[in-house]
């Protein structure tokens, strides 16, 4: 369904992505690793065409993605919703608002400016945070919330566009590690439940062994692991993170196996 081939992104000098190649023939949850600056933003970037890439190609059942313009470029971008570390949200907005802009991609420039939502889509934004388990914070602001919270709502944006795939980039980076661990188990069942693509840039091993069906692993542009969790060995390991005898998986976790589930349950709809 999803091919790459052969993409390549440079700036100047410097090679962000190199020749990278790979195919996704099912809806899966893709964990791709990699230490700063390995290209991990940069290919979902261009996944979702945020970038333009400088060669190679992209296809998605069968279409070309990479030559995309103007309006086909942004119902794609509909199709393939991106999350980020930071969030993005609009932190004065209320929470609903902040998931119905997630339709915006469909609506009028005249509908956007008035703020006028069809009830029904003001419905399915309720019903999508309650899904994730904020819907009683629904009208406060975005800046009220925590930042597990404040992720689950640009999860709900992201949904509120009925996308195929979600990208996420460092979705959990800037959490602790109770929130990163809800955060990571909504992306999963969102994977589950709706059968959606999902591929995640994750700065650490354990996160990517625990929710992924497949691990792409990126050192300086390329890839140098294409596998399931269970084939990445510490020499695997060790290869993506570039790292010498003395490397520890430890040093790139993010501790959630460390959390007792019914902390993670009272903190998850308090
Ligand atoms: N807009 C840009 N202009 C110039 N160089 C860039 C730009 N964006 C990324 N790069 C370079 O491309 C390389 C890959 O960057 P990228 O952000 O994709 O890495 P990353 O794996 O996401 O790193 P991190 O884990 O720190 O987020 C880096 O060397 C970076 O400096
Ligand atoms: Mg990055």
């Amino acid at each position: 369904m999803l091919h790459v081939s052969s993409l390549t992104k440079r700036f100047g000098e410097r090679t962000a992505v190199d020749n990278i190649s790979f195919t996704v023939d099912r809806p899966c949850m893709i964990g791709v690793i990699g230490r700063s600056g390995a290209g991990k933003s940069t290919l979902l970037r261009m996944m979702n065409r945020l970038a333009d890439a400088s060669d190679g190609s992209i296809t998605y059942e069968g279409r070309e993605i990479t030559g995309l313009k103007g309006a086909l470029r942004r119902e794609w971008q509909s199709r393939c919703a991106m999350i980020f570390q930071q969030f993005n949200l609009v932190p004065r907005m209320d929470v609903v608002s902040n998931v119905l802009h997630g339709t915006l991609n469909k609506r009028s420039t005249f509908a956007t400016l008035f703020n006028l939502y069809p009830q029904s889509d003001i419905h399915r934004a309720i019903e999508i945070l309650d899904r994730l388990g904020i819907a009683e914070h629904a009208s406060k602001r975005a800046e009220a919330l925590s930042g597990g919270q404040q992720q689950r709502v640009a999860i709900a944006r992201a949904l509120m566009q009925d996308p195929d795939i979600i990208l996420a980039d460092e979705p959990i980076a800037s959490l602790d590690p109770m929130n990163a661990q809800i955060v990571m188990d909504a992306l999963r069942r969102i994977h589950e439940e709706d059968g959606r693509m999902v591929v995640c840039n994750l700065h650490t091993l354990d996160t990517a062994r625990r929710y992924c069906d497949r691990v792409i692993g990126m050192r300086d542009g390329r890839i140098v692991f294409d596998g399931e969790p269970d084939a990445l060995t510490t020499t695997a390991a060790r290869d993506i993170y570039g790292a010498g005898d003395d490397f520890s998986e430890g040093a790139t976790s993010t501790q959630i196996e460390a959390l007792d589930r019914t902390e993670l349950a009272a903190a998850a709809y308090a």
